[in-house]
Parts: C-alpha cells; structure tokens; sequence
C-alpha cells in the first residue's frame, strides 16, 4: 500500500483512528519505524503466529469508484405464492408500526416457528442513514433488537469512530427472525423478506444506504461478487416507492471482522468513505468527529 502524505489526513481522522484502534484492543505500537508497514512485503514462509499489533498507521479512503445502478426490478423476488403475499402486505403498510404489526403477523416465514421473536428495528428511525445487516443471531433473538450481541458491539465501535451511534442511525435486518442455529437464511427466506426489507427502506428513506455484509448486499444489491470486491463501493439501488435511488454502500459484517481483524484497515478506510459521503449529501450529523 502506497505511504500517505501526512497532509492528506486530517487531525480529527488521525485521533478518530487511535481511538478505533484502541477499542478494539490495540494500546501499544511495535517497533521504531512505521513506514516499514507501508513497504512491500517480502514472501516469508509461515510463522509462529505473532501477538503484537501492527503500529496503528491512517489511511485514506479510496478514490470515489464508478456508482452502479440497481434497479429494483432486477432483485424481485420469484413469484411463489408467500413471497407474492409478503409483498402485497409489505405494500399496504404506510409507516414503520403498520409494518412491524403486519410483519408479527406475518407467517409465511418459516423462521418465525423456530425464533423467540421478531426482530424489526433499532435506532433513530428519523435517521439518513440506515445499515440493514443479515439476521439476528442469538442475543438478538433473545432481546428483540439487531446488533445487540458481540458484532454489535463491534458495529458500534465502527459506528463511534465517525461519531455515529443508535441515536443517530436505523438498523435492521434482510431478515427479521434468526435462523437457527445462526445458519445463513437460505434463498427462499430471503426472497419472502425481501418485501418487507424493501418497504422498510422506502419508509425510511435514507439518504443513505449500508448492506452489513455479503447477504445483505447480496440480497438488495442483487450481486454475486462477494464482499471482500464490493465493500467500499457506492450503488444506486432504486426502489419503486421512492422517487430517487439510494446511494448504497456494502460495508463487511463485524462478525467478519471479528473472524479477520486483519481487515481493520478496510473497514476505517469505508468508514471515511461514508463519512464522506455523509457530508456531500448533508446527513444530519454528519460534522460529528
Ligand atoms: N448479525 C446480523 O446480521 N444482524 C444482527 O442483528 C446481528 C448479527
């Protein structure tokens, strides 16, 4: 990775960055010299696994890349009868409490006979910015709000590094009740929470979107290319309800990244990305940090 100029970053990034890193663990630097970080790496046979953490060192977001355009008709659904139903349902709701009451109604999911609860929302639904992530795992499922296990706290330290938190962003889920087991929901979930997920949005009308890893992005973006090609990327995804597209950014899942906390440095460099973005388009709260 390219060295950069120290007067491309900001103050404020720089101490935002330290704190990332410090939340997650990371109080001390190793050695004299930073800049051997930003040096090609020599192909090295594997070693012992090493416990120090690299010295924390800023990045920049990436250049802005091409915005894609997604139509909504090209995620639809199939036509079987319960999605049919779910969106019909979905299409009747005209703000978010009808939508939570018609989706505890709901029973053509059939992950709601395994689940405690439904899972709906967390966070300002006055919000711009809403992160829609997969589906509820076990904590979720036990106190009835997203990201409220190990990833959300992480997803709240991710938030908190650009002075974000639940009193300032919308959460939900492609899903609204846990799989068993945590498994992924498999097509036919997906496809029957689509509608619901997609009204959800239109309600909401964020001035910005975030898919929490591969499946949300997957499922609304309408992709195959996996998370570690798409993350960081603008999209315009258009929903029918809503007269302009929702520019739409796939961030990794904090579960992932709690699996690969090498991928640390990808996730500041999205987060300045939507910082970024969070200005241009006037977010509310958008000049924190
Ligand atoms: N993972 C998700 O995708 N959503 C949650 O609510 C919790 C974990």
């Amino acid at each position: 990775m390219d060295r950069i100029s120290e007067s491309a970053v900001q103050p404020a990034e720089i101490i935002a960055l330290l704190r990332w890193y410090q939340d997650a663990g990371v109080d001390e630097t190793i050695g004299d010299d930073p800049g051997a970080l930003g040096r090609p790496r020599k192909a090295v046979a594997p070693a012992a696994p090493v416990q120090m953490a690299p010295p924390p060192q800023p990045v920049q977001p990436a250049p802005a890349p091409q915005i894609r355009a997604v139509a909504a008709a090209a995620v639809l659904p199939g036509s079987d009868a319960a999605s049919g139903d779910a969106r019909r349902i979905a299409a009747g709701c005209n703000t978010l409490e009808e939508l939570a009451a018609a989706l505890a109604a709901f029973d053509g999911c059939g992950l709601k006979a395994t689940a405690t609860q439904m899972v709906f929302a967390d966070g300002n639904p006055e919000s711009d910015i809403m992160i829609v992530g997969e589906a509820p795992g076990a904590e979720e499922d036990r106190l009835g709000k997203p990201f409220v296990g190990q990833s959300g706290k992480l997803l709240d330290r991710m938030l908190a590094a650009i002075g974000l938190d639940r009193t300032t962003v919308y959460i939900s889920n492609i899903v609204n009740w846990r799989p068993p087991g945590n498994r992924q929901p498999n097509a036919s979930e997906i496809a029957i929470s689509l509608p619901f997920i997609e009204r959800h949005i239109a309600l909401m009308q964020p001035k910005i979107l975030l898919c929490a890893g591969g499946t949300s992005a997957a499922a609304l973006l309408a992709t195959r290319e996996g998370i570690t090609r798409i993350h960081g990327r603008w999209y315009d995804r258009s929903f029918p309800d809503l007269p302009a597209p929702v520019p739409t950014m796939p961030i990794y899942h904090p579960a992932f990244i709690l699996r690969q906390p090498g991928m640390k440095r990808d996730v500041w460099r999205d987060l300045l990305v939507l910082k970024h973005r969070m200005k241009e388009l006037g977010c509310g709260f958008a000049s924190a940090t």
